[in-house]
């Protein structure tokens, strides 16, 4: 498995070549995918508004592509600010499901200046897959991403 720092480092450099945020997001889910095998639905929300809003994701097509800051897993990340991991998400009563097989999520918002301007959400099919590490790696690509979208 690739350590944080070759996967921040790889990062790194699809943030200086890409053409612009759409892209860069679009590159960092696929990258992260190959690299952590628990990562088996990833995808970028941007909050425009008080709605959360789909952009660029890896794995099954997903009926949440828009989700209000009160609802979801995904609504209380962005509107607290704080990565949210959920160990079992069919026992947690916020969980918006997406896809039968996803047991474990976490969220981790994307925040400039004090601002969130969207969030990372990770769908794993393996019961409480998320820990320590993922939220550290997480949030390290959080920052580079909000850095391009101005
Ligand atoms: N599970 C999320 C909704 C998004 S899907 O996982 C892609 C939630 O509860 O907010």
């Amino acid at each position: 498995m690739a350590s944080d720092q070759a996967v921040l480092d790889s990062l790194k450099s699809l943030a200086a070549s890409a053409p612009d945020a759409q892209s860069l997001m679009a590159e960092t889910v696929a990258m992260l995918q190959r690299a952590r095998r628990h990562y088996n639905w990833l995808g970028v929300y941007l909050l425009e508004g008080t709605v959360l809003v789909l952009g660029p994701y890896v794995g099954k097509p997903t009926p949440h592509t828009r989700i209000a800051l009160n609802q979801g897993i995904c609504g209380a990340a962005a509107s607290s600010g704080k990565t949210v991991i959920v160990d079992d998400v069919n026992s947690d009563p916020r969980y918006l499901a997406c896809s039968l097989e996803t047991r474990s999520e976490i969220v981790v918002p994307i925040v400039r200046e004090g601002q969130v301007l969207g969030e990372i959400d990770v769908d794993s099919d393996q019961p409480a897959a998320f820990t320590e590490d993922d939220c550290r790696l997480l949030e390290a690509v959080a920052e580079i991403l909000a850095a391009k979208l101005v």
